[in-house]
């Protein structure tokens, strides 16, 4: 039987990138977020190109959208083996004196608490599976602060938090804790979310870098780590583009 993977913030950048990916290595995918047209674009490609999908609309701070997504797995055609919790991002690059506190609340609901939500609700059907996998999408702000960035790296920090944890918990049963750590991405909606729709903001962050990473390579990462045999558990995976050395090292070109 076809495994079923389940992919949150599915409706653009990494997520919808990462439903692509794992539907091409031949997992139905149930793609999930709150802008269903999104969705039914990304299933229509998916199944343009010979793969199987489907559209959950999820919110992942609502308790009975979440529920929704779980009964919508049990549906699924075959057994759930992985979740990636990827619904996520930034809101604001305020300092810490001065950030307000629905920025704070909004990153903390959404990556963090959405992140609880979503693999308790989850959790059941993957260990049922005897082979499930967890992938949380965390960040280098999991491991890293930066000026201005106090509230995305708390809450990436959690998340972070939540996997280790959750691997120590889970150790003895049939289901494997995975953590992405990408570097700087470009992706097209991650900087519009975070500077409140201001395109002129959201594109500096990259200027000058020659490639960052664009979604298709953390699909790769995840899908790579998804695809190893079940003993392999590849803890963290952290990745950068080349130009990024560290978070404060970025080289970029003609500024
Ligand atoms: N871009 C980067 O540089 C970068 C680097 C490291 C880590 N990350 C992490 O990677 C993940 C994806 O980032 P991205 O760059 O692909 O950003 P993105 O394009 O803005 O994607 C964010 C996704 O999250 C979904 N989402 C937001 N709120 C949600 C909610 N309440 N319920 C369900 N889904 C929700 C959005 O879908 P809807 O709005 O349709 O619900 C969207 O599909 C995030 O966790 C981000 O923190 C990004």
């Amino acid at each position: 039987m076809t495994s079923v993977a389940i992919v949150t913030g599915a409706s653009s950048g990494i997520g919808a990138a990462t439903a692509r990916r794992l539907a091409a290595e031949g997992f139905h995918v149930l793609a999930a977020a709150r802008r269903t047209d999104r969705l039914a674009g990304l299933v229509a490609e998916i199944e343009a190109a010979g793969g199987t999908a489907g559209a959950v609309a999820c919110d992942v701070t609502s308790d009975e959208s979440v529920a929704g997504l779980a009964a919508a797995a049990e549906a699924a055609p075959g057994p759930v083996t992985l979740l990636v919790n990827n619904a996520g991002g930034a809101r604001g690059l305020d300092r810490v004196e001065s950030g307000a506190i629905g920025d704070w609340q909004w990153m903390y609901d959404v990556n963090v608490l959405g992140t609880l939500r979503v693999t308790q609700a989850l959790l059941p059907a993957l260990e049922a599976s005897r082979a499930g996998t967890i992938v949380i999408v965390s960040s280098t702000a999991g491991f890293t602060v930066y000026e201005g960035g106090g509230g995305y790296t708390a809450a990436k920090h959690a998340q972070t938090a939540i996997a280790g944890t959750l691997r120590l918990e889970l150790c003895g049963r049939p289901v494997r804790v995975v953590e992405i750590d990408p570097g700087m991405v470009k992706t097209d909606e991650f900087g519009l979310v975070r500077f409140g729709g201001d395109a002129d903001k959201a594109s500096a962050a990259y200027a000058g870098v020659p490639e960052p990473l664009v979604a298709e390579d953390v699909a790769d990462c995840i899908a790579w780590c998804a695809t190893r045999p079940h003993h392999v558990n590849v803890d963290r995976l952290v990745v950068r583009p080349l130009a990024q050395a560290a978070q404060h090292k970025v080289h970029r070109v003609g500024l």
